[in-house]
């Protein structure tokens, strides 16, 4: 990357639908307990949309606050990347969709599928236009309705996951010390049986039989994504921090994925992060899959753990399995 610009971020915008839905509120749908939720996941709440609003939706919304915050006007956005594996509908793009709500008038843009990492992907696609002088602005949004997909009887899953949004700008950095420094993504076909969601698609399309099977809600199986996710979270951020001679210890802000609090901590014990640098907010927003790191990111802009010149390391894992991880420093 050393003959081009940097990326950096900077605006970050975030929606959360209003409706909470309790760990107390789930006691009363499946036989599950605010204590094994809390003990096991470290959820204690999740957000839902109403019946009628859709990923477009709350993708718009966050997109409008980075806008409105950084003072772009969407006629100057150059594209817009909508990470997400909840679109509104196959087709038209939800990065379509978003662009109508906002009045981007002249831009392009598109979706891009990679489940729980998406959003690390879709940083690092945008990032390219870029480095590339491509384009100045580029609105990189991770945003999912996972409810659409969860089976409110299954309580393996239904307690997991919320919906919500985030959104960064993306612009050329002022030289080195600032923005996007260094990325490591993998991808792990061979997992894709972990976690899916069968229905739907062009292998099973959608039938009276594939409704009546469950097959177009997420099918996960908890501990193989899990073993997975401890053991590859850390291994693709030690690689990336080694490669820039970097300790865990140099970071200032790690902001990881929101699958599980235990993944997170066990992550952060084999990085040998410092405690005060590992954010979570798993427990207000449960697992919003694209949505967890500009998540994250907000709620650690809001306590005063994410200032102009940190080191930050973002990581994921999820369906694929696809991994990511992405070092850079905060730019305002
Ligand atoms: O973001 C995408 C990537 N996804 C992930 O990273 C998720 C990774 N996996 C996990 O976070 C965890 O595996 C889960 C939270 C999904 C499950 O936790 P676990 O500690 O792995 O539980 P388990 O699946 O091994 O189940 C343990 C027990 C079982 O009962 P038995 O067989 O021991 O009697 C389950 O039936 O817990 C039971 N169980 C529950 N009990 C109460 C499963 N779900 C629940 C529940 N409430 N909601």
């Amino acid at each position: 990357m050393s003959n081009l610009r940097r990326a950096k971020i900077t605006a970050l915008g975030t929606y959360v639908p209003p409706r909470v839905l309790s760990n107390k509120d789930l006691e009363k749908m499946v036989d599950t307990t605010d204590e094994w939720i809390m003990e096991r996941t470290g959820i204690r709440e999740r957000h839902l949309v109403e019946k009628g609003m859709a990923t477009s939706d709350l993708a718009a919304e966050a997109a409008r606050k980075a806008l409105v915050q950084r003072q772009v006007q969407p006629k100057d956005v150059g594209a817009i990347i909508v990470a997400t594996v909840t679109p509104d509908m196959f087709f038209p793009s939800t990065a379509c969709l978003v662009q109508h709500k906002l009045g981007a008038v002249g831009t392009w843009g598109f979706d891009l599928s990679a489940a729980c990492s998406a959003f690390v992907y879709a940083l690092q696609a945008g990032a390219q236009f870029v480095c590339t002088g491509a384009h100045k602005n580029v609105l990189v949004i991770g945003a999912d309705v996972m409810s659409s997909v969860i089976d409110y009887t299954d309580r393996a899953t239904c307690v997991i996951f919320g919906d919500g949004a985030g959104a960064v700008l993306l612009e050329p950095a002022n030289g080195d010390s600032e923005g996007i420094i260094d990325f490591l993504h993998e991808v792990d076909g061979s997992g894709g049986c972990a976690l899916y969601m069968p229905g739907g698609g062009s292998l099973h399309p959608s039938t009276h039989e594939t409704v009546d099977k469950k097959m177009h809600f997420v099918h996960q199986d908890g501990q193989a994504v899990f073993k997975y996710a401890v053991r590859k979270m850390a291994e693709v951020c030690d690689r990336l921090l080694t490669r820039n001679n970097l300790k865990g210890s140099d970071i200032d802000a790690f902001i990881p994925h929101q699958a599980n609090k235990r993944i997170i901590t066990a992550t952060a014990d084999r990085l040998g992060l410092r405690k005060e640098s590992v954010i979570i907010n798993i427990d207000r927003y449960g697992n919003t899959t694209a949505g967890t790191i500009p998540l994250a990111m907000e709620t650690a802009c809001q306590e005063g753990r994410l200032k102009k010149g940190d080191l930050v390391m973002l990581a994921s894992v999820g369906a694929g399995f696809t991994v990511g991880a992405t070092l850079l420093r905060w730019a305002f």
